[in-house]
């Protein structure tokens, strides 16, 4: 635990307190890597996790076709495992589809969802997001719920009021106790494999948004206990500098998670 100042725009006070809420990094894989090849990957991020003993929790969200087989090879204890993604039903006649049962029942227990590129390609929508919520939290996975403006919405001022829609459309008719169990990822669209990164004030100011946001709703505690983490080309150049910010909890990773060595720099910059 450190202390932290915690800065609530909704009300303008400040409040010292300790940070209660855990720090996380996760690699979000993406559609990388033959299975051998991540299977190779997972146990040498196991290894490294287990041998340098992190401050933060440590996560990989891997491919379908991996979860599976990775579970059975790394310590969850030391290394959590995720899906990229689940189905919006539970079973059924929908070819091709992958449901929150199925990924239960590999031994994956988290689950990325809203990912800019799943809004942006696959059409997914505030209210097909809030069907694979449910259906993540009814199969006790927890998700890693990504939220985040594309560059017209940076550029034009609006990104404050975006982002604020997608939590509202997406998570708000949640339970309080619902609402505990899923980390937010922010993830500005512009900065995602882009090798743009937001600086870590721009980031900052998005993070205390967010924690005021749900402080408005679901009160203080409920928004002192979210790990809010950062995405969009971080790297272990500049992590420690974004995770030394009071609302950046950790990091979800793209590019830089494919390789042990650069995951384990991120890692390393708590
Ligand atoms: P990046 O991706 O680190 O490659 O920018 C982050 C993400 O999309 O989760």
């Amino acid at each position: 635990m450190r202390k932290i100042l915690t800065k609530y725009n909704n009300n303008h006070t400040y409040n010292f307190k300790y940070k209660m809420r855990k720090n996380i990094v996760a690699g979000n894989w993406k559609m990388n890597t033959t299975l051998p090849e991540g299977l190779k990957l997972a146990e040498e991020v196991n290894a490294a996790v287990a041998a340098a003993k992190p401050k933060c929790d440590v996560i990989i969200c891997v491919p379908f076709t991996h979860l599976a087989p990775i579970a059975a090879c790394i310590d969850q204890d030391v290394l959590g495992l995720g899906a990229e993604n689940c189905a919006d039903h539970a079973s059924g006649a929908y070819t091709g589809e992958v449901s929150a049962p199925m990924v239960a029942s590999t031994g994956a227990t988290y689950v990325i969802l809203g990912h800019s590129e799943r809004r942006q390609y696959y059409g997914e929508t505030s209210a097909i997001l809030r069907e694979k919520l449910g259906l993540a939290l009814a199969n006790g996975l927890t998700p890693i719920f990504c939220i985040g403006e594309v560059l017209e919405e940076r550029e034009n001022g609006t990104y404050n009021d975006v982002v604020k829609k997608q939590i509202e459309e997406a998570l708000f008719d949640l339970s309080a106790e619902d609402f505990s169990k899923i980390i937010l990822a922010y993830e500005p669209v512009w900065a995602i494999g882009t090798g743009k990164t937001a600086t870590p004030d721009q980031a900052e100011d998005m993070h205390a948004h967010i924690r005021a946001t749900i402080a408005a709703k679901y009160g203080n505690e409920v928004a002192d206990n979210t790990s809010i983490l950062y995405g969009g080309s971080c790297k272990p150049s500049n992590a420690a500098e974004l995770f030394a910010k009071p609302d950046i909890d950790g990091g979800l990773i793209g590019g830089a998670s494919l390789k042990c060595a650069d995951f384990m720099g991120i890692v390393n910059a708590f």
